[in-house]
């Protein structure tokens, strides 16, 4: 195989997956190669997602539709698919290279390998050492992803991140700084500080909270958020910041997996319900227009119809501004995948069902609250109508609206009408950049 010319990333999964993707292409275009649609690319690297079993068979599909192609490109799986089955995966698909979450730093290496006949992997979890070894950020869209934080020490007993991403590691400070200054000096208006559990962020007992009082200060930089959150990170001085650091906006993702305290316990989440709508109540304290947000497990082993009304009645508790929630899906490895009292797909289908229902219902509620509201809102991208460009508001919903602005101004909006999924708004005036 000759060495690719053109290459295409294809990233799934989390939004940590979106920056790595992001990552290894400005890595590959650094080696010299072009970007190019996936039909066409001589290199396909597939950024994988491990989360759920579903996820992780979408791989096998993909390179199944890619060797179908008249012309077969190069084929590279990263991500945590890469990380958790390594070399296996050479024996179950014809692939090229194999390379792990921390290790694409060597991604030029290893192309060049496999295109001299030998299939190459790198698994390897060096501590943080990918980051020095990337290239600066270069172009990059209003709104950045920024990875500050990586890995995990919770160990949730269904999941699989603390073994694809490793231990919980902190960048450092002064390397966060510089990149988030690169980030708007690339165009970025707005920043979003990632980590498996970014609010563990820490450089020398710092803390998240300081980090963002930091980058507040930077010229030119609108918005701060961060994702995802653990309740049991979510110290007092982050809280506290949310209720006077203008920058950072009134959005909290903080996943509560259960709203039962003994399916908490069996997931090893170390936190019961009540400690989870306590701590609500204290960011709602110093933020009352707080939007928040979660993830839920439905069917988790020997999950009973009590324990599932604890999980509706805690969204009803709430008032979630919007949520993602998934059928239990047993991964190899974890110990929630020896349990007994599995819950059948019915049964899962059934309270996903129910579950979507209420949180569908509280997301309408929470964009038909906002109409009749002005905010601000970023232009993101454009939209499907002729002059409509799309952006997002401060509780990061989706905000239509015909302007002649442009894509990145910072835009003053008043909010019209409340569609399912988005909201339309007209121009007030245009804000202050
Ligand atoms: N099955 C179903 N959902 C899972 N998640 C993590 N592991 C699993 C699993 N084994 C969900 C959790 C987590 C989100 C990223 O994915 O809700 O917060
Ligand atoms: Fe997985 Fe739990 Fe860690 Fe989140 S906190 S990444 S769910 S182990």
């Amino acid at each position: 195989m000759s060495a690719p010319k053109t290459f295409h990333v294809k990233s799934f999964g989390c939004q940590m997956n979106v920056y790595d993707g992001e990552r290894m292409a400005e890595l590959m275009a650094a080696d010299g190669l072009t970007q190019a649609d996936a039909a066409d690319a001589d290199l396909v690297v597939l950024n994988t997602c491990h989360i759920r079993e579903r996820a992780t068979e979408k791989v096998y599909s993909d390179i199944g539709r890619l060797r179908k192609h008249g012309k077969t490109p190069m084929i590279a799986v990263a991500g945590c698919v890469a990380q958790a089955e390594g070399p296996e995966i050479f024996a179950r698909a014809k692939v090229d290279v194999v390379v792990g979450p921390q290790a694409y730093h060597n991604l030029p290496a290893l192309v060049a390998k496999a295109a001299e006949g030998t299939p190459s992997l790198d698994t390897d979890m060096p501590v943080l050492s990918k980051f020095g070894a990337l290239p600066a950020r270069r172009k990059v869209s209003p709104s950045a992803f920024l990875t500050v934080q990586e890995g995990c020490d919770k160990f949730c007993t269904y999941c699989v991140v603390p073994y694809t991403r490793g231990a919980e590691v902190s960048r450092p400070f002064a390397a966060i700084v510089d990149e988030a200054k690169a980030l708007v000096d690339a165009g970025a208006r707005e920043i979003t500080l990632l980590g498996q559990n970014v609010n563990a962020w820490d450089d020398d007992g710092k803390g998240l909270h300081n980090l963002i009082r930091t980058l507040d200060h930077i010229p030119g930089l609108a918005r701060i958020r961060y994702t995802t959150s653990h309740p049991n990170d979510m110290r007092q001085g982050l809280i506290d910041a949310h209720g006077d650091v203008e920058s950072l906006m009134p959005f909290l993702h903080l996943p509560v997996q259960s709203g039962s305290t003994r399916i908490l316990k069996a997931m090893n989440r170390s936190h019961g319900r009540d400690d989870y709508l306590r701590l609500l109540d204290r960011v709602r304290a110093v933020r009352p227009d707080i939007a928040l947000s979660g993830d839920f497990i439905v069917g988790f082993p020997g999950e009973t119809e009590e324990d599932f009304a604890d999980t509706l009645s805690l969204v009803d508790a709430v008032g979630y501004a919007q949520a993602y929630s998934f059928k239990y899906s047993a991964r190899p490895g974890t110990p929630a995948a020896t349990m007994t009292d599995e819950i059948s797909e019915a049964v899962m289908d059934d309270r996903l069902q129910r579950l979507q229902a209420a949180l569908n219902r509280d997301q309408q509620a929470f964009n038909a609250a906002s109409v009749g509201r002005t905010c601000d809102v970023l232009l993101e991208r454009p939209g499907k109508l002729p002059g409509q460009l799309i952006g997002k508001s401060p509780w990061l919903q989706s905000v239509h609206l015909i302007t002649d602005a442009a894509i990145g101004d910072l835009v003053s909006v008043d909010l019209m009408r409340a569609d399912p999924n988005s909201l339309a708004g007209v121009l007030a005036m245009r804000a202050a950049a």
